[in-house]
């Protein structure tokens, strides 16, 4: 099963993604996590993706989709894979495409999760991350136990660079001009579903989980 997870910043995708892949034992591939242990790197491509990630602007197509292309095709990848953040532009989804079907595989379904801009603002401003193993809270909906202390390893939870409200309005921007077209995109093949992204983080799952099964 190959899937993607669609939907504006801190719209919950890379909460759910992380909770699809474990029950339905597919591989989830991040774009945004795979730039960020990048751009830790300090390397020139590090520097250059992070440039782009903490202005709020998309890393451009051509090395994105060389970058996934790749990871695609990874053994771990053959029992089924999950995209979060990719595709994100038309020049994406279509490449993404191309990729698929010379390996004779398909998207099952395009999932996407319905936020307001308000709730999207409020999520992403008290989104807390663990510096160590970047582990995901939030200081409102899934806060820590002890302070800002992750639960899992005690690291130090912090606040990613593009957290900041001049980059979520740049990151929401960037959504609704070159992300939202993809919607669309997807109707017109019939796999796209939509889900309401502001109910609990169990609730979201269980939808998700019931239009995966479904017959
Ligand atoms: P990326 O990391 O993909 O960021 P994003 O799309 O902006 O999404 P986020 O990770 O911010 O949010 P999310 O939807 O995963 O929400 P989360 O689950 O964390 O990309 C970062 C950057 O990399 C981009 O801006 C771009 O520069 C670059 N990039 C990445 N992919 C690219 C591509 N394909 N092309 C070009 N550039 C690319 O949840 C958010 C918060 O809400 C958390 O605190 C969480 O605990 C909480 N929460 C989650 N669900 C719920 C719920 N149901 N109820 C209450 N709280 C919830």
């Amino acid at each position: 099963m190959n899937l993607i997870i669609l939907g504006p910043p801190g719209a919950g995708k890379g909460t759910q993604a992380k909770k699809i892949a474990k029950k339905y034992n597919i591989q989830h591939v991040s774009t945004g996590d795979i730039f960020r242990e990048t751009s830790k790197s300090g390397s020139d491509l590090g520097k250059k993706l992070q440039s782009y990630m903490s202005s709020g602007a998309l890393v451009p197509d051509d090395l994105v989709v060389e970058i996934v292309k790749e990871r695609i095709v990874r053994p771990d990848c053959q029992k089924g894979f999950l995209l979060d953040g990719f595709p994100r532009t038309l020049v994406q989804a279509e490449n993404l495409d191309k990729v698929l079907l010379k390996e004779n595989r398909k998207i099952d379904k395009a999932l996407s999760l319905d936020l307001s801009e308000e709730e999207v603002v409020s999520r992403l401003s008290s989104r807390r991350v663990c510096k160590s193993c970047g582990a995901n809270y939030n200081l409102i909906t899934q806060p820590p136990k002890n302070g800002e202390i992750c639960d899992n390893c005690s690291g130090e939870l912090v606040q990613r660079a593009d957290d900041n409200p001049e980059t979520i309005k740049q990151r929401l921007k960037v959504y609704r001009d070159q992300t939202e077209p993809l919607i669309e995109y997807y109707s017109k093949t019939k796999i796209l579903v939509k889900i309401d992204g502001a109910k609990s983080i169990n609730e979201v799952f269980k939808n998700i989980c019931a239009v995966i099964e479904e017959k």
